[in-house]
């Protein structure tokens, strides 16, 4: 098993717990936002002096901060193993922001299909709606994607599909989707894909192959802050001739070559579609991120993850009174990435949650995790139950939401991590925990009556700051 543990950030910090002790924390809330590699900090602090406006500026850090803009763009490029003579990397917030440009860049018409399927994240989902007839592939009871639906949508509209657009790895369930299989079909229909490879960069090789391959990929994105790179970038990486028949989205500085008052020449990709100033600092830093992964290898991490996952299949039935969702073989850890929803029973996700993160230092996710559709069928709530508790959301009560407990891996999480989630989910069925938590129906949140987080102690903004010389 690979340790990445030295390379990451803030692992040696502690964290306080109800009872006033203080231990190292449990990350396992990868799936939301990674913490950063070390490689990434050092090399963005390298950069900072030096930093300077890209592009237009002609001083010597101006330049220097431009080739490390460019190259970002083609590091960012090998990651996913597109030819960029004929594509092309745009650097934006994340993936939401990613796809919804997509979705208003992409050709479509009134007549015109998006197939997408039930597993995605909204990100994935609502962008395409307004846009396009969006239609759902289903998924198997079990949370896999209905291969034979996605095959029958496909028919049942064909000539009509313009793209499919699917996540590569599932936020909810970790299952990895078959992409490449599916590009292939996607093809064959006339159509192009578009995977959201946010969860699935972090975790396994994203391979475009080139671009007459059947298999080939054709728009991928990435959020650097799942990536080990948290400074508020993401990438969309496609075709360049999508992009060069209509002017972009949004225009202003940095868009254009020529403008008159009358006439606007658009420059070519990526300026066009990066308006404004862009995240210099956040485009390097997912480069460096990139990099390390490269050079770690994406294989080497697939087998830790996988190793490790098993590992928790195994060790998350010694707890009593455990419902794991989806694939729970551990002779089947390979099909998906480091992403366990589970429920406790009896127990509100929200409660299991805050206990885990109150008393054992463990960060971890509850609820529908952005994907209410996909949770939805998980839980395998029937119509009248989900429909009973969307009415009390939309009256400001979240007490009852259905959801799961996400606990999700990364690249340097380890078997210590799991054991310490097992222990502290073994004390929680047995009611032993000390917090008296109280509910908040707005948000769905428990909190442990009369805790005071001491927040100064650790990180606080609204406080004295000493001020630091450049010395
Ligand atoms: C599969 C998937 N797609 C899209 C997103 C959205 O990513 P971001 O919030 O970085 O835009 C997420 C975030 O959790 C995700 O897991």
């Amino acid at each position: 098993m690979i340790d990445m543990r030295p390379r990451i950030l803030g692992l040696d910090r502690e964290v306080p717990l109800l009872d006033g002790r203080r231990v190292p924390y449990v990350n396992l809330d990868n799936a939301a936002s990674t913490p950063p590699l070390v490689d990434v900090v050092r090399a963005v602090e390298e950069f900072m002096p030096y930093y300077a406006s890209v592009h237009r500026g002609t001083g010597f850090k101006s330049r220097l901060s431009t080739v490390a803009y460019d190259q970002a763009h083609a590091i960012i490029g090998r990651f996913v193993g597109a030819d960029l003579t004929t594509n092309t990397v745009i650097f934006g917030k994340n993936t939401t922001e990613a796809i919804n440009k997509l979705a208003w860049r992409y050709p479509l018409g009134p007549d015109k299909v998006v197939l997408t399927t039930q597993l995605e994240h909204h990100s994935n989902d609502l962008p395409w709606r307004p846009r396009a007839n969006l239609v759902h592939v289903r998924a198997l009871p079990d949370g896999r994607l209905d291969e034979d639906d996605f095959d029958h949508q496909l028919a049942r509209h064909a000539g009509r599909v313009a793209l499919v657009a699917v996540s590569g790895a599932s936020n909810v369930s970790g299952f990895l989707q078959p992409i490449h299989r599916l590009a292939r079909k996607a093809h064959a229909a006339g159509a192009r894909i578009l995977v959201d490879a946010a969860q699935l960069a972090p975790h396994r090789r994203v391979d475009m192959r080139p671009d007459d391959d059947p298999e080939h990929l054709d728009f991928v994105t990435l959020s650097a802050h799942k990536m080990y790179a948290p400074y508020g970038t993401g990438a969309l990486i496609g075709p360049k001739d999508i992009f060069l028949h209509e002017p972009p989205e949004y225009r202003g500085g940095g868009t254009v070559d020529i403008v008159t008052l009358d006439e606007v020449h658009w420059a070519g990709v990526p300026d066009r579609e990066e308006a404004g100033s862009p995240n210099v600092v956040g485009a390097v830093a997912m480069a460096v991120a990139a990099r390390t992964l490269m050079e770690v290898g994406m294989d080497a991490i697939a087998a830790h993850e996988e190793e490790l996952l098993a590992y928790s299949l195994r060790r998350l039935c010694e707890v009593p009174g455990i419902r794991l969702y989806g694939e729970t073989d551990p002779a089947r850890a390979h099909e998906k990435v480091g992403v366990i929803p589970f429920n406790l029973e009896g127990i509100s996700h929200f409660l299991t949650a805050a206990i885990l993160g109150y008393e054992g230092g463990i960060g971890v996710r509850s609820g529908c995790f952005c994907a209410h559709p996909y949770v939805v069928h998980m839980l395998h709530l029937d119509e009248d139950e989900a429909h009973e508790w969307r009415d009390q959301l939309l009256a400001g009560d979240k007490s009852n939401m259905p959801g799961m407990v996400r606990a999700s891996f990364g690249c340097y999480s380890n078997s210590d991590d799991v054991d310490r989630l097992v222990e502290m989910l073994q004390r929680i069925t047995r009611g032993d925990y000390y917090g008296d938590y109280t509910l908040d129906r707005a948000t769905g949140e428990y909190r442990p009556r009369g805790f005071e987080e001491p927040l100064e102690d650790f990180f606080l903004l609204e406080r004295e700051w000493s001020v630091a010389s450049a010395e």
